[in-house]
């Protein structure tokens, strides 16, 4: 058994990050534990966690697993975690009661937890002594090791805990078995140094390792090869891309070597508005491929509150950004994150931000009431806001960043957009895909369209999306 410790998740020291690339693999005597059997995988939270449920997939087809199309069908029950925000372990928990009723009818089901949560000591404390009937926890270092603590486990007859608490190295080579044919996520970079106050991330996903441009660039060529059109570079935050490597390759060279594979889509996220130098703003104006999206932590407006985050810019220093962006990238679309009710913000210091979405009007925004994570150096700050005063400040925000996300839209109305189609829309007979600005499209068009990037004329605006129609 390996439990997490937070203390020793904060470490960072000098030590250098190992890239493995054979310690992935499913010995004989394991390759038949999933024989007649079904998997499924509950996810959470970000991109990350939905591409490392990628990974979860083949490993288990790998084990001879086939997917299951309801939890009620399958005999192993994955739960990828994430830790930002309370209301994400809330979810979690509620999702555990429904396995728990299934095990009831089922006793032979598997449960697992894996992801963030499971990096967090007072979690996996709780899953020990409450939820002793959960079958395996494992982290997110160490995903790739899941046959052996399943088949430790089945063995056993116990529960089987393996997380650890480190800074990280690269595992390369462990398969994947990706949800589009046509849209893919590639990694670039792993865990996060940033400690913004409020995150857990650098705690759960350890320190920042980027994968080398040649383990990236081949990533991409495969893609290219089977037919993908949109690569998205996935890192928690992209910028940074290559700091860690002592050399002078950074994102801006990254995604310039990545436009050059040829794919027709290229996206990142996220950046931080600390690393967005000037190149790759160059680099994403001079790529046709590069798209012209660009996701923008705002999180607050105001000085005071930002340096308590430790998001070290200034309000002015992001406008200054958001301007140069919006000046070199035409007809370039920003989103943003913001947090409201950080501990110790006044009324004053939120007038501030909704003045920067005022100044910015963002394409549209993920607004947050602020979380206290258990282990962050902002858990312990003093927080005197009323929970009517954290939803009043959510409100009013809301309010204004939906205005402008609304007036983005209209703009849309009777032009003619590039829309990637990906898959039939949920409601109606339609296709839905994404303009290069990423607006979401519903189109009235034939399944056969589905994979192509395609012209379409905006005919109507909807709240969160856009219809259309083909321009033939
Ligand atoms: N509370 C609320 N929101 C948070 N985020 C990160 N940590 C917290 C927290 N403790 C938000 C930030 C980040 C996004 C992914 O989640 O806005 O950009
Ligand atoms: Fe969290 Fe800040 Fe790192 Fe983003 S940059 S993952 S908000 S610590």
């Amino acid at each position: 058994m390996n439990l997490p410790d937070l203390k020793a998740a904060k470490i960072r020291t000098k030590k250098e990050i190992k890239i493995i690339k054979n310690d992935y693999s499913v010995p004989i005597s394991m390759k038949k534990i999933g024989k007649d059997k079904k998997y499924y995988i509950k996810t959470y939270g970000c991109q990350m966690n939905v591409h490392d449920s990628e990974l979860l997939c083949a490993i288990l087809e790998d084990m001879s697993f086939t997917n299951a199309d309801s939890m009620e069908d399958a005999d192993i029950i994955i739960l990828n975690t994430c830790a930002i925000r309370e209301n994400a372990h809330n979810k979690m928990f509620g999702f555990l009661g429904r396995v728990k009723h299934l095990k009831g009818t089922k006793p032979d089901i598997i449960c697992g937890i894996c992801g963030c949560m499971a990096q967090e000591e007072n979690v996996v404390d709780s899953i020990k002594s409450k939820y002793k009937w959960v079958d395996i926890v494992f982290g997110t270092h160490n995903l790739h090791k899941l046959p052996f603590i399943l088949e430790e486990s089945i063995k056993n007859k116990k529960q089987e805990i393996e997380v650890f608490s480190i800074e990280g190295d690269i595992y390369e080579n462990i398969p994947v078995k990706r949800d589009s044919k046509y849209k893919a996520w590639v990694n670039i970079m792993l865990g996060c140094d940033k400690f913004c106050t409020y995150c857990i991330v650098p705690y759960t996903r350890g320190k920042q390792r980027s994968r080398t441009r040649e383990d990236i660039i081949s990533e991409v060529n495969e893609l290219v090869k089977n037919g993908y059109k949109e690569v998205t570079l996935l890192g928690q935050n992209v910028n940074a891309y290559g700091k860690d490597l002592n050399t002078n390759y950074t994102m801006g060279d990254l995604l310039e070597d990545t436009a050059k594979t040829g794919i027709e889509r290229i996206r990142f996220v996220t950046s931080h508005p600390w690393d967005f130098d000037d190149k790759m703003i160059d680099i994403i104006a001079k790529y046709d491929n590069i798209m012209p999206y660009i996701h923008l932590p705002l999180q607050s407006g105001s000085d005071r509150i930002l340096k308590l985050m430790g998001r070290r810019y200034t309000k002015e220093k992001y406008i200054e950004l958001f301007n140069k962006i919006k000046n070199k990238i035409p007809n370039v679309s920003i989103t943003t994150d913001i947090i409201v009710a950080f501990p110790g913000e006044t009324e004053e210091d939120f007038l501030d931000t909704l003045e920067v979405v005022n100044t910015c009007k963002f394409d549209s925004a993920f607004t947050f009431i602020y979380s206290p994570r258990v282990g962050t150096p902002a858990a312990s700050m003093e927080n005197n806001l009323t929970e009517d005063e954290k939803n009043n400040r959510l409100y009013r925000l809301n309010e204004l960043v939906n205005k402008y996300a609304n007036e983005t839209n209209q703009k849309y109305m009777g032009s003619i957009v590039p829309v990637l189609l990906e898959s039939v829309s949920e409601k109606e007979d339609n296709l839905m895909g994404y303009t290069d600005t990423m607006k979401l499209v519903n189109v009235k068009a034939d399944k056969k369209y589905i994979g192509k990037i395609i012209n379409v004329k905006i005919t109507d605006i909807k709240t969160w999306s856009l219809d259309g129609e083909i321009v033939d």
